[in-house]
């Protein structure tokens, strides 16, 4: 059995996706949410699907944590077994610390057609750049932003009246279909 960290810090409609997707999985278990966000609506998520979780912040940092925070999670996760990390609208940028210790075993999400918008408002620079498509890429976390390689991808049509808003629902949509099956596949690897 893989056992898997969904790391989160908001609504959390792809963590509910994924654990929804192998709740009857006998390959692949959601074992753990890491948030960092006390109030966040995942956490509301991981309650009512009796996932653990774990509230995890940062005393010095908004956008990482130090190093070592990164070793007392990491710690967490060896205690806990986890064998592979999926980063799903978490909102904190890993460094080495667990990425070496993880190696190609971070996942991450990210709403557009990676290499084009990374970074902050993919969404929004797809429709400022007049792109015919949007959509959502699962790839590798490496230090490098939104660089790690290409796991999967899933293409959503830009429609001319499209707000921000209704487009990112359709790739909200896509990214509830594509990241399980990815994580499936990864997960096949490590077996
Ligand atoms: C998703 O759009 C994902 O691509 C990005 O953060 C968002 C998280 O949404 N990395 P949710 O919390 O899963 O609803």
């Amino acid at each position: 059995m893989i056992r898997v960290a969904v790391f989160a810090s908001g609504k959390g409609s792809n963590f509910e996706a994924i654990a929804d997707y192998f709740k009857k999985s006998k390959d692949v278990n959601i074992s753990l949410l890491v948030c960092d966000q006390p109030k966040a609506r995942v956490i509301e998520i991981a309650e009512k699907l009796d996932i653990e979780y774990v509230v995890f912040t940062s005393e010095k940092y908004k956008t990482r944590l130090s190093e070592s925070e990164e070793k007392k999670l990491l710690e967490l996760l060896r205690l806990k077994n986890i064998d592979l990390i999926v980063l799903a609208g978490y909102m904190r940028i890993l460094k080495s610390t667990i990425l070496s210790a993880y190696s190609k075993r971070v996942l991450n999400i990210h709403p557009s057609l990676l290499p084009a918008h990374k970074g902050l408002d993919p969404v929004r620079k797809a429709i400022d750049a007049g792109d015919a498509y949007a959509g959502c890429t699962v790839h590798m976390v490496t230090e490098e932003i939104d660089a790690g390689e290409i796991l999967g991808q899933s293409k959503v049509i830009i429609k001319a009246d499209d707000k921000e808003e209704d487009l990112f629902r359709r790739i909200h949509q896509a990214e509830h279909k594509l990241y399980p099956k990815v994580i499936a596949e990864i997960a096949g690897k490590l077996k």
